[in-house]
């Protein structure tokens, strides 16, 4: 059975372009965002791996250490970034596993056999502190991932980690956000010091507790 939300990410150990890694010493407290991509020297990567080394700023707010990984082998893969670097303008220095033995593959079931033998699909994982698993979404080849959705989803994952708040449909920084289910209105009313907007006793709003 494939991974499921809540399950412990498995561990591992992998070559990658920035050496060899054991997942969770490499992830240590860290959020962690692991993805697959099919192949390299492939177009849709090229730019989703470029993409990533361009967003480098906004994971390391977020305490968030990001890996990619495919079958391709290490010196494939030292290759290709130079090819990366050079169309995206960017310096790619996040680790990219080498999984040839598709090792990390079928730990993280990547490989979906209707859509390709032999080629990982574009999983995505985000990974809690916890080494638990908080999301995963699953593109086919010919669409490229939207980075800045897989931010969204760390922030609004880090305000319910911390502040017990979920986000509405297409929440933005800075928008309201919706107070969890689990507080009660009067504790609603203590916890959050901006005020809370009921519109229905399970449908309460407040303004996003970490900004000022
Ligand atoms: C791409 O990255 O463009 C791609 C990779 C594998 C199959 C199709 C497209």
């Amino acid at each position: 059975m494939s991974l499921q939300l809540g399950d412990a990410a498995p561990n591992f150990t992998a070559q990658t372009t920035e050496g060899d890694i054991n997942f969770y010493d490499y992830l240590g407290d860290s959020w962690g965002v692991l993805f697959s991509h099919p192949a390299d020297y492939t177009p849709v990567c090229t730019t989703e791996l470029g993409r990533t080394a361009a967003l480098k700023s906004e994971f390391a707010q977020r305490n968030v250490k990001v890996l990619a990984v495919s079958v391709d082998g290490l010196e494939k893969h030292k290759d290709w970034v130079k090819d990366i670097n050079e169309t995206q303008n960017c310096t790619v220095d996040f680790p990219i596993i080498a999984d040839e033995e598709k090792n990390v593959a079928s730990l993280y079931d990547m490989i979906h056999p209707n859509a390709s033998e032999t080629f990982t699909v574009r999983s995505l994982f985000i990974i809690g502190p916890d080494k638990k698993l908080k999301l995963s979404l699953t593109y086919p080849a010919s669409t490229g991932r939207n980075f800045i959705e897989v931010l969204r989803v760390i922030d609004s994952l880090q305000l319910a980690a911390n502040y017990s708040v979920a986000t509405p449909a297409d929440w933005k920084q800075g928008e309201d956000v919706i107070v969890s289910l689990a507080v009660s209105t009067a504790d609603a009313e203590r916890k959050f010091a901006k005020g809370i907007k009921i519109v229905k006793p399970y449908l309460r709003y407040t303004a996003q507790p970490n900004i000022d």
